[in-house]
């Protein structure tokens, strides 16, 4: 991948506004430029943003690039809305995946600070970059679509008229190591430690998630106080409470897939080696039904 250089942008304040743990700008010397080195993600269809290996004053880290959202598309402003109208300002702050990221790792460094939580339960953030032009420029370059098009006057005056394009740098993992039978007790500590002492709810657990036992994407998560969380609990008790215990449900469904996926690879590599003919005995066998809560 090509090497793309722009001027560094200063941006000052910490984010999200509207009260509630913030993340602060990542902090660089003015003529220190992104070189953005190679792809880390996937492309998927429902990925909040992008991330890329990118050195940054001679350092490596890992850089997240937002996608821009609208409140109106996101199901829970819309719904409670019907009953508690929010106004988009607000609303904006509660449902961008960018500013559900910054709460989320203002509140873990709330938490180190206070010593209420010392466990490294995150891969370590080290704030938000709000992007230059050129470097922009050049992630459209690289058909890198950011969903501007939803940046119409009213989502535009909710962003305080800034339409910088918003990343989050974090630590470079080099081999990301997935959760597995040596670390998911330390993983289970994290989610554990995240929901019940910083109220922090990650809403989207699952094994690409995390890298080793620590959280690395928080962009559906909700930090206590949430004004879509308190909205629910008026209007949805036992909705609100089965948003807090997402996370635990979810984390019981990730092991049961991981272990089902090691039980199908032993079963398949035995079949393969006893040769037997036709279809192996586990193909017809039921998987266990899921439990969702949709995410959106
Ligand atoms: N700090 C990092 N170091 C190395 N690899 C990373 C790092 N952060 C993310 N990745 C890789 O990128 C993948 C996607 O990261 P992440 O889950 O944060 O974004 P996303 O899934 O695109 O976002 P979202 O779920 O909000 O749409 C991870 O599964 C991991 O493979
Ligand atoms: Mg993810």
């Amino acid at each position: 991948m090509p090497k793309g250089r722009g001027l560094a942008s200063c941006p000052t304040d910490p984010l999200p506004p509207g009260g509630g743990p913030q993340l602060n700008p990542f902090s660089r010397d003015p003529g220190d430029k992104i070189e953005w080195i190679k792809r880390l993600d996937t492309d998927r269809e429902d990925n909040d943003g992008f991330v890329f290996q990118v050195s940054i004053g001679s350092k490596q880290y890992a850089l997240k690039v937002f996608k821009f959202s609208h409140p109106r598309l996101n199901r829970f402003y819309r719904d409670l809305c019907l009953r508690h109208p929010l106004p988009l300002k607000e609303g904006i702050w509660y449902t961008d995946p960018f500013y559900a990221e910054c709460r989320a790792y203002g509140r873990i460094q709330e938490g180190f600070e206070s010593r209420l939580v010392t466990d490294q339960t995150a891969v370590k953030c080290y704030g938000y970059l709000l992007l230059n032009t050129n470097d922009s420029r050049w992630l459209k370059k690289e058909g890198i679509h950011l969903e501007q098009q939803l940046l119409d006057r009213e989502l535009r005056e909710a962003l305080g008229g800034d339409t910088r394009v918003r990343a989050i740098v974090k630590q470079f993992e080099k081999s990301p190591r997935k959760v597995d039978a040596g670390n998911i007790r330390r993983a289970w500590r994290s989610v554990y430690l995240l929901n019940k002492s910083l109220k922090l709810y990650n809403m989207d657990i699952k094994a690409d998630n995390f890298i080793g036992h620590k959280l690395v994407d928080f962009g559906t998560s909700w930090t206590v106080p949430h004004k879509l969380l308190d909205h629910l609990e008026e209007v949805a008790e036992n909705m609100a409470k089965a948003f807090r215990s997402k996370d635990t449900v979810n984390f019981e469904e990730m092991i049961q897939d991981e272990v089902i996926q090691t039980r199908l690879k032993v079963l398949a590599k035995s079949t393969h080696q006893l040769r037997s003919r036709g279809k192996p005995e586990w193909a017809d066998r039921e998987l266990p039904k899921r439990r969702r809560i949709a995410r959106k």
